[in-house]
């Protein structure tokens, strides 16, 4: 990594790093120094309010949009920001078109947050199916193709990145089949954005749902959704925020309501929202835009590296993949007692998380060859 370096950014934004191993970004991503500030300043204001303007507050939330937007390969008009990831998928699930009879393909070991809103679409009919995974525990991508032939699955909801087994999705193949079907491509990205590269421009997703908390960097309270342009005129939302209208536009004539949505994503959000956690979003968005997460994978690979080397002496399995078309920051491991084991790297001063019987380790853009080295060590029994 050139610019910035792995040790200016422990130095300057994550200086706690001298003290602990921190892999733990597909639970909950530090707060950069610079995020801090943006969301202090922000705070300190909220505490004096009469510093604060309308203007500025909507100004916060335009410069995330815009943010979010050029991070993503979006339109600033296809971004409404949301608190949580949840949030989107719910909006997704609530606006498509979809009715009795229809089906909505998800893959089984989905994250909860992208399963449950589809299952309350059953009270209206809709089949929810569960797809079920490869041998492997991965998602059956040859088999979601598949099922893209019945003319009754009219969307697919997937995660970019696994929680359980990082196993990336090769959201442009299926994108590019749920186009040619006509199906919709809903996508849970908490787990792959900000360490796995994605576009929405070169790749063919309809709605996307990422709350900031993870890998992002950004704090709890931060997140959007993202509508494909021609969509967003197409869904009209079945709740009403109040800002969702023309009507909303002049602060001081509220009262003439015009309930004509809004012709961008902002039809779909709820305000008001938390605009220092909003701020916050915005500034390690920018951190990570200059970082590049082309960058931040090709780093996380080169630490696997030393992952790899020592489950080859076989005192642990790695059972994430780790091609590069499915890999991700997400490192399953297991060895022989993964509770002990994950014990241990507690007390080393290792923070990871255990989850459907294996250890996940995720490091992100700061996290060094010793750190994993101590990693292997603690794996190995030493
Ligand atoms: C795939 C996935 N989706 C969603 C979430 C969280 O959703 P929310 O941002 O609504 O809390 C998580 C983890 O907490 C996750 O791993």
């Amino acid at each position: 990594m050139t610019f910035p370096t792995v040790t200016e950014l422990r130095e300057t934004e994550f200086p706690w790093t001298r003290e602990r191993i921190y892999l733990n970004h597909a639970s909950i991503g530090p707060i950069p120094q610079r995020t801090q500030r943006a969301i202090d300043a922000v705070e300190a204001k909220r505490r004096d309010p009469g510093r604060f303007d309308d203007p500025e507050l909507m100004g916060i939330l335009a410069q995330a949009r815009a943010a979010v937007a050029g991070f993503l390969g979006a339109d600033t008009s296809e971004i409404a920001l949301a608190p949580n990831t949840s949030y989107g998928l719910n909006v997704a699930a609530s606006v498509l078109p979809l009715r009795a009879g229809d089906t909505v393909l998800v893959s089984d070991g989905e994250f909860p947050a992208n399963v449950y809103p589809w299952l309350l679409l059953q009270r209206r009919g809709v089949q929810v199916e569960l797809v079920p995974r490869t041998v492997t525990g991965w998602p059956d991508e040859e088999r979601l193709l598949e099922r893209l032939l019945d003319p009754r699955v009219r969307a697919v909801a997937v995660s970019f990145v696994q929680f359980s087994t990082g196993y990336r999705v090769d959201l442009d193949r299926l994108g590019r089949a749920c186009r040619g079907s006509g199906t919709f491509l809903v996508v849970d990205a908490i787990q792959g954005l900000g360490h796995c590269p994605l576009r929405v421009d070169r790749t063919p997703i309809d709605l996307l749902a990422c709350g900031a908390q993870k890998w992002l960097l950004g704090p709890w309270g931060g997140g959007f959704l993202y509508v494909r342009r021609d969509l967003v005129t197409e869904l009209a939302p079945a709740f009403a925020g109040w800002m969702a209208f023309r009507g909303t536009d002049d602060f001081s004539h509220l009262t003439d309501y015009d309930p004509t949505f809004r012709s961008d994503a902002r039809r779909f959000e709820m305000v008001t929202l938390p605009y220092q956690d909003i701020a916050g979003m915005t500034a390690s968005l920018g951190l990570l835009s200059e970082i590049g997460p082309d960058r931040v994978a090709e780093h996380q690979r080169g630490l696997r590296g030393l992952l790899e080397e020592a489950a080859a002496r076989g005192r642990f399995a790695i059972v994430s993949p780790t091609d590069r078309e499915h890999d991700s920051g997400i490192w399953c491991v297991r060895p022989p007692d993964a509770a002990a084991v994950f014990a241990r790297l507690r007390a080393a001063g290792v923070v990871a998380s255990l989850r459907e019987g294996s250890i996940r380790l995720s490091p992100h853009a700061y996290n060094t060859d010793d750190e994993v080295a101590r990693v292997v060590d603690v794996l190995e029994g030493r």
